[in-house]
C-alpha cells in the first residue's frame, strides 16, 4: 500500500506530457503468485517539445525484470527503477522509439483490489483511477490515449475464459496445458480503461443490432450456476443500448460488449472499453434474492456503465480534476434513462432524497469540495456524491436553462467536436454557449464553488393592485479554503397555484429574468413582482427540484397542505407534505428534549390518510410521500447539537400517531395491495409493494404489530416483502420471538448466498438502540462475514456507521470504538474501502458536545495509527481540520 507522502496535486499545475504512447502491447503470463507482464510501448516525443527530456513513467509497488529500447537491453546507468517510478534519463534523440518493460506481479496477494487481482479464483483488473501503474510502468494519466493489443496466456483448466478490451483477434493452444487469446481495441484509450479477465465463468449470451446495422455480441459472465440471475441485467443492457440511440443518437462501436460480475470489488462497477467489470450485486437478481430497489439499481448501473462508452470513453477526461465531466454527465444520462423506463416523478423524488442524504451533508461539512476540485491528495477520495450527484444536477440545470432542444444540440456538438479527446469542463460548457449564444460564465460557478446554496423566499399579495411579490435571497456558505462566495445563477422553476389547483397566469413579471416558468436568479437579492394576480396564489417554488439548493420558503401550513394535495408539479407536491412532516418532527424532537411526550394535532395524520387513499396517485408516489423523513434527514435539518436518541423517539412517536389515526385504512390497504400471481420487477408492481410495505411500517408500530409483521414475513413470496418484514421485526420488536425466529430462518435459508446475507447484516447493523454495538461486534465473527470483502464490510460496518444514528453515536462512545477498530483493520488490506468507511464521521461537529468530543477522539485515534495510507490520512485530516 502507498503510504502518505503528503503530496498535493493541483489543477493549475496541469502540463501535457513530453511524450505520447500511440500504441501499447501487453502480454500477460498469468499465475496467481507470479504473473509476468511484458509491455511494449511505441513512444513519441510530443510535437513542439525541445531536446530529449527524461521519460518518467509511473509505477506502484512494481518489480522491474527487463528493460529494452529498440530491441536492446538498457544499461543500468541509463535508467533508474524504483517500485514507484521508472526514469529513463536520456531517451533516443529521434524522439520516437520502442520501449519494452517486463514486470512481475502477484495477483493473489493483491488485497487492495486495484491493478490485477484475484476474486473467487478469477483474475480481474481495476485500473481507475491509478491502478494501471500497479501492473506496469506507464504514463498513467487520462490524457495519454493509446491503442492496445493484449495477449493473455493462462492455464486452460484454470482460465478457459480470456477477455480484454476491444475485439477478439486470435486464440490458440500452448504447451503444458496453457492457452492464449489476443484482443485488439481500435479505439485509443487512457490506461484507466484497460481491463483483463481470466477464469472459469458461466456465460449468458445475446446479441444486439445497432441502428446502423452493426451486429454486436453481448456476453454477461457470472459465477457458474448463476447464469439465470443475469437475465434482468441483460435485458437492462439491451434497453440501455436502444435508449442511447433514441435519445442521444449514440451507437455502440465494437463487435462485442462484455460484462463480468466479480464478488470482490471496491466500487459499483467499471466502464472499461468493451469489457465492463461489475460488483456482482449490480448484476445478479431474481425475486428470491433481490429487492425491487436492487432491480432498479442494477438497471441504473448497467445503463450508467454502458453510457460511459461515449461519455467517458470516446470522450475522456484531460486530468482527474475533470472527473465530473464523465461522471456527472453519465449520472445525468442514467437518471434520464431510469425516468423514461419507470415513473419520472417518482424517480425525481428518489434522486432528490439521495442527493440530500449523501451530497448535502458532504457539501455542508469538512469534506466539501467543488464539483470540479482544484486540489487533491488522493484522487480515490474524490469519487464522491458531489462529483457524481451534484455533477448530474449541474448538467440538468444546463438543460433547464437552455431547454431540451438546445441542450440536445449542445450534446451533439460535444460529441462532434470532442470525439477522441481528453476534454475539460470548459470544453463542455463551451458547446452549450456556442449553440445557445448564452454566456454561461456565472453558471460555471456551479463547478467551481463548493457548498449548498441557500435560497430564502417569502411572498406577499396585494389584492387591490393585483400584485404578487416574491422576495428571494441567495447565499452560499463558506466551505474549507473558500470563505468568500459569489452569487450564482440559480434557475428556479415555479408556479403560482390558484384556489382550484391550476397555475395562475400573470400579465407581467419584473425584478428578475422570468421565462417559461423559470425565475433566473443572478444577484444576491431579487424582488420579483407579478402583476395581474387577483387572488392570492400559493407559491410552488423550485419545481422538479430545478436547482440543488436548500430552499427556505416562508409559507403557512395551510398553503403547504393545499399544495400537498393540489400542486400540478409532483415534486413540489411531495415536498410540501415532506416539509409538513419535517416541521412536525422537529417540534416533536424539541418536546422530547424538554422531557415532554410529543403530541400531534390531528390534521397531519388525517392528510396522510387522504394521500394513502388517493387512487389517482401512483402507489410508488404515495409510498414516497408517506415515508417519514429519516433520522439522518432530521439531523441534517436540525443542524447542530444533535441528540440521536431524541430524534429517534420523536420519529417513532409520529409514526405511531399516523398509524393509530389511520389504522383501518392502512390495514385495508395492507391486505388489498398484495400482488398475487407471477412476480414482475416492473415499476408499477414494485410501487404496489412499496406502498404495502410502507403500510406495514406504520402498522408494525401498533399493538399487534409484531404478529402482523411475522405473518407478512412468513407469507412473503419475494425478497422485497421479506426484507421489509424482517426490518420492522428486528428494529421495532427485537426482543420478540417473532424477530428471533425470522432472523434465524432467514439465516438458515440464505447462509450460502453472500449477497443475501449482506441484507441480513444490514438489517441488524441498522437496528436502533444501544445494543447494536454488541450485535455488530458479534456479527463480525459470523462465518459469512469477511474483512477482506468490500460488500461484507459495507453491509455490516458501513451500514452501522452511516445508517444507525442511535447505535453508532451511542453516548458512551462504544460505537466509535468499534468503528476505529474496523477502519484500521480494513485499511491494512484495502485503504480505499477504509477511507470511504471513515467518511461516516464527517458530520461530527453537528453532534451535541459529549458525543462530539468522543467522535473527535476516535478520529484522532485513527490519525495516530502508524504508516497510515494516503487515502485514510487525507480523509481523517480534512475531517478534523
Ligand atoms: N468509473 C466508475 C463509474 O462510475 C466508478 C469507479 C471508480 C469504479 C473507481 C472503480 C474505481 O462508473
Ligand atoms: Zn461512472
Amino acid at each position: 500500500m502507498r503510504t502518505d507522502t503528503g503530496q498535493v496535486f493541483r489543477l493549475e499545475d496541469y502540463r501535457p506530457s513530453d511524450y505520447l504512447i500511440p500504441s501499447t502491447g501487453l502480454t500477460f503470463r498469468l499465475s496467481p503468485d507470479n504473473t509476468t507482464v511484458i509491455t511494449e510501448l511505441a513512444i513519441e516525443r510530443r510535437d513542439g517539445v525541445n531536446g530529449t527530456p527524461p521519460l518518467e513513467l509511473d509505477g506502484d509497488g512494481l518489480a522491474l525484470r527487463r528493460i529494452e529500447i529498440d530491441g536492446k537491453p538498457l544499461e543500468e546507468t541509463a535508467y533508474e527503477a524504483t517500485p514507484d517510478r521508472l526514469l529513463i534519463h536520456e531517451p533516443p534523440h529521434s524522439g520516437s522509439f520502442h520501449l519494452l518493460i517486463e514486470t512481475q506481479i502477484a495477483p493473489a496477494r493483491n488485497e487492495a483490489l486495484m491493478g490485477l487481482y484475484r476474486s473467487n479464483g478469477v483474475y480481474c483488473t481495476q485500473c481507475e483511477a491509478e491502478g494501471f501503474r500497479r501492473i506496469t510502468y506507464f504514463l498513467d494519466r487520462p490524457d495519454i490515449l493509446s491503442v492496445y493489443t493484449v495477449r493473455i496466456e493462462a492455464r486452460r483448466d484454470e482460465a478457459p475464459l480470456l477477455l480484454s478490451n476491444g475485439n477478439p483477434r486470435e486464440r490458440g493452444e500452448l504447451a503444458d496445458g496453457r492457452h492464449y487469446a489476443v484482443w485488439h481495441d481500435p479505439f485509443p484509450k487512457p490506461s484507466y480503461l484497460f481491463a483483463l479477465v481470466a477464469g472459469d465463468l458461466g456465460r449468458v449470451g445475446d446479441s444486439f443490432v445497432t441502428a446502423s446495422g452493426r451486429q454486436v455480441e453481448l456476453g454477461i459472465y457470472v459465477e457458474r450456476g448463476k447464469e439465470r440471475l443475469a437475465a434482468y441485467a441483460m435485458d437492462a443492457l439491451k434497453r440501455s443500448m436502444r435508449w442511447d440511440e433514441e435519445v442521444f443518437g449514440l451507437e455502440y462501436d465494437l463487435d462485442v460488449f462484455n460484462i463480468v460480475a466479480v464478488s470482490d470489488f471496491n466500487m459499483g462497477a467499471m466502464e472499461n472499453k468493451g469489457l465492463n467489470i461489475f460488483n456482482d450485486k449490480y448484476v445478479l437478481a431474481d425475486e428470491e434474492t433481490a429487492t425491487d430497489a436492487d432491480f432498479a439499481n442494477i438497471e441504473a448501473v448497467i445503463a450508467h456503465e454502458y453510457f460511459h462508452n461515449w461519455t467517458g470513453n470516446r470522450i475522456t477526461c484531460r486530468d482527474w480534476f475533470q472527473l465530473c465531466l464523465k461522471e456527472g454527465l453519465t449520472v445525468f444520462r442514467d437518471h434520464e434513462f431510469s425516468a423514461d423506463q419507470r415513473s419520472r416523478a417518482v424517480k425525481r423524488i428518489a434522486e432528490v432524497r439521495t442527493l440530500r442524504a449523501h451530497q448535502f451533508p458532504e457539501d455542508q461539512g469538512p469534506l466539501a469540495h467543488p464539483v470540479r476540485p482544484r486540489r487533491y491528495r488522493e484522487i480515490n477520495n474524490f469519487y464522491t456524491a458531489t462529483v457524481y450527484e451534484k455533477g448530474s444536477e449541474v448538467v440538468r440545470m444546463i438543460r433547464t436553462i437552455l431547454g431540451a432542444k438546445k441542450f440536445r444540440e449542445g450534446m451533439n456538438l460535444y460529441f462532434e467536436r470532442h470525439d477522441g479527446d481528453a476534454a475539460t469542463v470548459e470544453d463542455f460548457l463551451k458547446v452549450f454557449e456556442d449553440v445557445s449564444g448564452r454566456d454561461l460564465s456565472q453558471f460555471a460557478l456551479w463547478y467551481h464553488q463548493a457548498g449548498t446554496p441557500t435560497v430564502v423566499a417569502s411572498s406577499s399579495h396585494d389584492a387591490r393592485t393585483g400584485e404578487f411579490t416574491l422576495e428571494i435571497e441567495q447565499s452560499v456558505p463558506p466551505t474549507p479554503m473558500e470563505s468568500r462566495k459569489r452569487a450564482m445563477h440559480v434557475p428556479l422553476a415555479f408556479g403560482l397555484v390558484g384556489p382550484d389547483g391550476n397555475d395562475i397566469a400573470y400579465t407581467a413579471a419584473n425584478g428578475a429574468d422570468v421565462e417559461d416558468g423559470i425565475i433566473h436568479l443572478h444577484k444576491r437579492k431579487h424582488m420579483v413582482k407579478f402583476s395581474g394576480i387577483a387572488q392570492r396564489p400559493s407559491i410552488s417554488l423550485n419545481r422538479g427540484f430545478s436547482a440543488p439548493v436548500t430552499l427556505s420558503l416562508e409559507q403557512s401550513s395551510t398553503d403547504r397542505a393545499f399544495l400537498a394535495r393540489h400542486d400540478s408539479d409532483a415534486f413540489c407536491r411531495w415536498q410540501a407534505f415532506n416539509t409538513l412532516l419535517t416541521e412536525t418532527l422537529i417540534s416533536a424532537f424539541r418536546s422530547v428534549l424538554g422531557g415532554k411526550q410529543p403530541d400531534f394535532a390531528p390534521d397531519l395524520p388525517q392528510l396522510a390518510g387522504t394521500i394513502a387513499a388517493d387512487e389517482e396517485l401512483e402507489p410508488a408516489y404515495r409510498a414516497l410521500t408517506l415515508t417519514l423523513p429519516g433520522e439522518a434527514d432530521m439531523a441534517r435539518e436540525i443542524g447542530s447539537n444533535i441528540d440521536p436518541d431524541a430524534i429517534h423517539m420523536a420519529r417513532e412517536a409520529l409514526l405511531r400517531a399516523i398509524g393509530e389515526a389511520n389504522r383501518n385504512l392502512f390495514s385495508e390497504l395492507h391486505v388489498k395491495l398484495r400482488v398475487d400471481g407471477p412476480f414482475s420487477p416492473d415499476a408499477a408492481s414494485a410501487g404496489r409493494r412499496a406502498l404495502r410495505n410502507t403500510m406495514l411500517d406504520y402498522l408494525s408500530a401498533l399493538p399487534d404489530g409484531a404478529a402482523r409483521a411475522a405473518d407478512h414475513f412468513d407469507t412473503a413470496t419475494n425478497m422485497t416483502d421479506r426484507i421489509a418484514a424482517l426490518t420492522v421485526l428486528a428494529h421495532r420488536h427485537r426482543a420478540s420471538d417473532n424477530a428471533r425466529n425470522a432472523l434465524a430462518s432467514f439465516e438458515a435459508k440464505y447462509r450460502g448466498d453472500a449477497l443475501v446475507m449482506d441484507k441480513w447484516f444490514q438489517v441488524q447493523a441498522s437496528m436502533p438502540g444501544a445494543q447494536a454495538v454488541e450485535v455488530v461486534r458479534a456479527l463480525m465473527e459470523h462465518p459469512s462475514f469477511s474483512m477482506a470483502n468490500p460488500n461484507r464490510v459495507r453491509s455490516l460496518v458501513g451500514t452501522f456507521a452511516s445508517a444507525n444514528q442511535t447505535g453508532f453515536h451511542r453516548a458512551d462512545g462504544a460505537g466509535y470504538d468499534l468503528f476505529v477498530d474496523a477502519v484500521l483493520a480494513v485499511e491494512k488490506r484495502n485503504p480505499q474501502v477504509a477511507a470511504r468507511l471513515a467518511t461516516a464521521l464527517r458530520s461530527w461537529r453537528s453532534l451535541e458536545p459529549g458525543r462530539q468530543a468522543k467522535a473527535r477522539e476516535a478520529l484522532l485515534r485513527i490519525g495516530a495509527a502508524k504508516g497510515l495510507s494516503a487515502d485514510l490520512r487525507d480523509i481523517v485530516e480534512r475531517t478534523l481540520a
